[in-house]
């Protein structure tokens, strides 16, 4: 029984357990979206089609929704999806059935798994230490036999996906709940919120090689988003840099969110691995 499965990772959450899966069950194939996206026609292959990545925004990141919305999936009979997330709710279970369905399949099985958040922006953000790491990794390993379980005799599951609150008010949860997938695809790319490095650059050239996109390239030994370029928003490039020197600022806020907040990469995914992925 053939399984492919399809992964997108920005800093290591995502491939660590695609990886883990490729070692507890036979015969599986992992395809990097990043790569595969390279080519226009794309056709899945095996049996089972699993798609790894993180929750961006409360819903898909953008190169998986390319991926949903390019790829050929009639000669397979088995789907699911494992997102990883920092704890809130996903909301784009939904869209990739929908997307399946148009081809006459369906999502059999979901995942969701809380590890390392990646979002220096964002409050809730903290660097986990070494006992945080112990208990994400514990419910890793036991989500992953949950997982193989299912896989292994193609149920159909689906996982609780609720997750941190934004209020204890319901209706606020609703509303913020649908507000922010639509800010993060819709209105996000037309705010000005933007990379820079400070005087910390070493010149090293990571960020350019983690980046999925290949937004970043390295100019006169400094990195440059190209305009040009869509960017992911995996944040490989922040959380990579060995100097915390790139940050985040917002325009709208007029303010830098990253300084002095820390950086989280998966502890046992490297910069060689992000980077083969593109
Ligand atoms: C731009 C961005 C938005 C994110 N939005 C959410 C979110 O809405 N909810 C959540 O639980 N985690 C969110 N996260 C955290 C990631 O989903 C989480 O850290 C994930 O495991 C990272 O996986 P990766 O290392 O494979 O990229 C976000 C991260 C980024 C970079």
């Amino acid at each position: 029984m053939k399984t492919e499965i399809y992964y997108f990772s920005g800093t290591g959450n995502s491939l660590y357990l695609a990886k883990q899966l490729q070692s507890l069950l036979p015969e599986i194939n992992l395809i990097p979206i990043a790569k595969i996206l390279r080519f226009n026609y794309i056709e899945t292959k095996g049996e089972n089609i699993g798609f790894i990545f993180p929750c961006h925004g409360l819903t898909i990141p953008i190169p998986v929704r390319k991926l949903l919305k390019r790829i050929n999936i009639k000669a397979s009979k088995y789907f699911f999806a494992i997102v990883t997330r920092g704890g809130s709710i996903f909301r784009g279970f939904p869209k990739i059935n929908k997307l399946l369905k148009k081809q006459g399949k369906k999502l059999n099985a979901s995942f969701v798994i809380t590890m390392g958040l990646n979002d220096p922006k964002l409050k809730a953000f903290k660097v986990p230490n070494k006992r945080e790491l112990k208990a994400i990794e514990i419910n890793v390993q036991e989500k992953l036999r949950l997982i193989e379980n299912v896989i292994n005799h193609q149920k159909n599951y689906h996982d609780d996906n609720s997750g941190v609150r934004f209020s204890k008010f319901s209706i606020v949860n609703l509303i913020m709940e649908r507000l922010i997938p639509f800010a993060v695809h819709y209105i996000a790319p037309k705010v000005k919120q933007y990379f820079y490095i400070d005087s910390k650059c070493m010149s090293c050239g990571i960020c350019e090689k983690v980046c999925p996109s290949q937004k970043i390239i390295m100019k006169n030994n400094q990195p440059i988003w190209q305009s040009i370029v869509n960017c992911y928003y995996c944040y490989a490039c922040l959380n990579y840099c060995p100097t915390e020197s790139i940050q985040i600022y917002s325009q709208f806020y007029m303010k830098s969110y990253t300084p002095e907040r820390g950086r989280y990469p998966h502890p046992y995914a490297n910069v060689k691995e992000i980077s083969n992925q593109k």
